[in-house]
């Protein structure tokens, strides 16, 4: 049975995943929603940033054990496509920005942020996080180029009741790879944002334009460019937005 758990505030609730997964010596799943997070962890170094009680703040702790290391990327594969799944539910069509983005004309209305612990060849634990705008209409200039759910359809939503749909829509995902790991390929690259476009992205410092021609098998990105095709890992590279 899986433990769910709602907090008011939290530092944030991949961290309280964290430590429940620390403290317990037994394998089960644990949700923890919260209505606000005093340190939202984004990917790398950054923060995400959500006013009190207007977004879905939700981690996933679970042991996909079936999958091995050189597999990690098809957990975001899965999330990503439950999300799109839950915004197509809601009228509002999305597509994957890589590597763990989703968007909707152009701006961001979620993030994920995945946290696996590895034993051996295999994930042990993994720990996922999600943000999805959905009832707040201002942020913070920090956000970047955001967007909610609420600012789409002028309509408030059910916070909680999206969290429910998310988890069985990820669930269901999930449970897809276990019986093959190839069959999300499809869908996920029918959604992944500009794909055969000409876009500007930046290694090193250094810009240079190029078109995504997919996610391989590892997760790195795809692209063609002048010098021609090569294959880059979320660290290495960026996407420039204009
Ligand atoms: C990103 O876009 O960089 C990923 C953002 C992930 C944010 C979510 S909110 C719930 C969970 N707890 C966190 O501290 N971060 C993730």
């Amino acid at each position: 049975m899986a433990e769910k758990i709602h907090f008011t505030s939290i530092d944030s609730t991949n961290a309280e995943v964290a430590r429940r997964f620390k403290a317990e010596t037994r394998e089960k799943e644990i949700i923890i929603t919260a209505e606000y997070q005093t340190i939202g962890r984004g990917r790398s170094t950054n923060r995400w940033y959500s006013d009190a009680a207007k977004n879905l703040l939700m981690s996933w702790g679970c042991h996909p054990e079936f999958l091995s290391v050189s597999d990690q990327f098809k957990l975001s594969k899965a999330v990503s496509l439950a999300l799109c799944g839950l915004l197509d539910d809601n009228n509002i069509v999305s597509s994957i920005k890589w590597p763990n983005d989703i968007y909707v004309s152009g701006k961001k209305i979620a993030g994920i942020l995945i946290e696996n612990q590895l034993m051996g060849g295999s994930i042990r634990s993994s720990i996922i996080g999600i943000g999805l705008n959905v009832n707040q209409v201002e942020f913070p200039p920090e956000a970047g180029f955001p967007v909610s759910m609420k600012l789409l359809t002028g309509r408030d939503m059910e916070v909680p009741s999206l969290a429910d749909g998310l988890l069985v829509k990820m669930r269901a995902a999930v449970d897809a790879l276990k019986s093959d790991l190839f069959s999300l390929d499809g869908a996920y690259h029918s959604r992944l944002y500009k794909l055969g476009e000409e876009c500007l992205f930046s290694v090193n410092g250094n810009e240079f334009s190029g078109k995504i021609r997919g996610v391989d098998d590892s997760g790195q990105l795809v692209l063609e460019s002048a010098t021609g095709i090569r294959s880059y890992g979320f660290h290495e590279i960026s996407m420039i937005i204009s």
